[in-house]
């Protein structure tokens, strides 16, 4: 082999090479940007929680305190977009940014949806409807729980939930000969700077990123908000893409999580 194709094949060029893109624009733009077809998509679709957006999240309150009585954050929306996705749009994103259906077995490409527990069946019907034939149930399990309304006359929510899709062969899955559960841990996030109500866990995201893609492989995040996605792949060393249409949650995002990446020196996965 020629020194220039050693060198290209290397894992140091890889590296240099490595992309962590967040766009300030709707996903569905995304012709305007030179995006490579992705082994997984990652997405967190909006809630459509309406105005009781708060009532899982301690915000609710003024300072996050019961006594201190309502905030500005009691009756309100996440954001704009929070009642208005158009699922349609975002699985038709998928399907034509998702790798295709590879011949061999182990290689193919997945979808992982975070959802609210009742978006989860319409979320299966809409991946149906888009090539997206197979799907399962993730559930994570917390220690805690944000949800404060009414938090006193009933069981309190302490679980996230989201939904594998794929569409004919199993995904790739790295599982280094370990049984995965389809319960999880949701670690408490305290490892980077808190920019979106929504936002997940690092440690939880780079896990499902090992399991479903190889090093260099390509992640998207269509909704990235706080990108915390894009950096969980720069940080386990994919190439990664994100879209975030709130230019308060953009700015935050490039300049808080995004600003100070540092490619992991290590060989994991
Ligand atoms: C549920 S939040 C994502 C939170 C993110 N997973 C995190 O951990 O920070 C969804 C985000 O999608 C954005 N959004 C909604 N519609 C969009 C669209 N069409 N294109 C790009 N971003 C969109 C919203 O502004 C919002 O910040």
């Amino acid at each position: 082999m020629s020194k220039d194709k050693e060198y290209y094949q290397s894992e140091e060029y890889k590296r240099k090479s490595l992309k962590t893109e967040l766009y300030h624009d709707n996903f569905q733009n995304y012709k305007r940007y030179n995006i490579p077809p992705a082994q997984l998509v990652i997405a967190d679709i909006p809630y459509n929680q309406g105005n009781n957006a708060y009532a899982s999240n301690p915000q609710w309150y003024k300072d996050g305190e019961i006594e201190k009585g309502q905030s500005d954050k009691a009756g309100e929306q996440f954001f704009n977009t929070d009642s208005n996705f158009n699922i349609a749009e975002y699985m038709h994103f998928c399907s034509s940014l998702l790798k295709k259906e590879p011949e061999e077995s182990g290689e193919a490409p997945a979808m992982i949806v975070f959802c609210a527990f009742e978006q989860m069946q319409m979320v299966i019907e809409y991946g149906k409807k888009h090539g997206f034939e197979n799907s399962y149930p993730l559930f994570f399990v917390k220690n805690y729980s944000p949800q404060v309304l009414k938090a006193n006359m009933r069981i309190v929510g302490a679980t996230e939930h989201a939904v594998v899709l794929y569409r004919d062969k199993l995904p790739k899955f790295n599982n280094n000969g370990k049984m995965v559960y389809n319960w999880m841990e949701w670690p408490k996030n305290d490892s980077t700077p808190d920019i979106h109500p929504n936002q997940k866990p690092l440690p939880l995201l780079k896990k499902l990123i090992k399991i479903f893609t190889d090093k260099w492989e390509v992640v998207i995040d269509p909704v990235a908000g706080s990108a915390v996605t894009l950096k969980a792949a720069a940080e386990t060393n994919r190439n990664s893409y994100g879209f975030e249409v709130d230019k308060d949650f953009f700015e935050e995002a490039q300049e808080k999580m995004l600003g100070n990446i540092q490619y992991s020196l290590s060989f994991e996965n």
